[in-house]
């Protein structure tokens, strides 16, 4: 097996490179004989001649001008590696990877937007699906960080709640049940009702907390559907009210007053508490937890 350092590589690839011993002791800031010696011990390793020295000229042989190009690969390899680590590393910029609950979608994009414009040098990939999606997620370590509902009791995580998640039953502006000051969950059970998918935490929270039960008749995944579903005539939806807040503004659709509802939940920033997060992604947290107590 043929043995080198990383030394001897950047050696070499600085002796060829600028063609002198003393040119690239100067670069690499070490003695002349040091580099010399690196050199030496590199083409015993190799055995073979890696370059040809006429006074003070130095200039690769056949073999040498091969194994530049593989000098070349890997310094280049190192040099990436080593500029996406600082990348990553530096607070002002770096990638941050963010999975959120449907329910946090325009929240968190609103602060994302305001994130970015304070660190324009930071990239992420925001991924927004349901509960189900976000534990696999945890489970597998697959995001800096989770934004959720009621965190998992069986992994080990830092949690922090930061806001609270009302869950309503929302109809149409015309709809008669809005005439009663109150109506039973019995009552609303009768109607046709638009629920989401399992594996929804929305869903979950309903039907544990107000002892609802779904029966998948009418059942959509996206928060903004069951809106406009409900906008249509079609029935009665569960949602955030997060989610409702411009159409409940703008009397497109109107809240049903029900036992049990509002549902107050929270929504936590998760991530493992095994893991150190990266500047960035604690910059994130720090700014989620602030807007929403401001
Ligand atoms: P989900 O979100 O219904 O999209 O799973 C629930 C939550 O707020 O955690």
């Amino acid at each position: 097996m043929i043995n080198y350092t990383l030394k001897q590589l950047y050696s070499f690839e600085a002796v060829v490179r600028l063609k002198s011993f003393t040119k690239a002791s100067k670069e690499l800031y070490i003695t002349q004989p040091a580099v010399y010696m690196q050199i030496q011990q590199l083409t015993k390793n190799i055995g073979s001649d890696l370059v040809n020295i006429k006074g003070k000229k130095v200039s690769p042989t056949h073999i040498g001008k091969k194994f530049y190009q593989t000098c070349l690969r890997v310094i280049s390899t190192l040099e990436q590696s080593k500029a996406d680590i600082e990348q990553s590393l530096n607070p002002n910029s770096g990638h941050l990877e963010i999975s959120v609950a449907t329910t946090t979608n325009s929240f968190v994009s609103r602060a994302l937007a305001q994130f970015k414009n304070q660190y324009p040098n930071m990239t992420f990939h925001l991924e927004v699906t349901n509960r189900k999606l976000l534990l696999e997620k945890l489970a597998n370590h697959n995001s800096d960080l989770v934004i959720m509902g009621e965190p998992p009791t069986d992994m080990l995580l830092s949690a922090h709640p930061f806001m609270e998640n009302p869950l309503i039953v929302i109809s149409h502006p015309d709809h008669p049940l809005l005439k009663n000051k109150r109506n039973t969950i019995k009552a609303i059970s009768r109607e046709t009702l638009i629920t989401r998918e399992q594996g929804s935490g929305t869903r979950i929270t309903i039907e544990r907390d107000a002892g609802m039960k779904f029966n998948s008749e009418i059942e959509i995944n996206s928060n903004e559907a069951i809106i406009e579903a409900v906008q249509a005539g079609l029935g009665i939806g569960f949602v955030s009210k997060h989610t409702v807040q411009l159409e409940l503004e703008n009397n497109i659709i109107k809240q049903l007053n029900v036992d049990k509802f509002p549902i107050t939940r929270h929504w936590y920033v998760v991530h493992s508490a095994k893991t150190t997060l990266s500047p960035i992604a604690q910059r994130f947290k720090d700014f989620i937890i602030e807007s929403a107590t401001n």
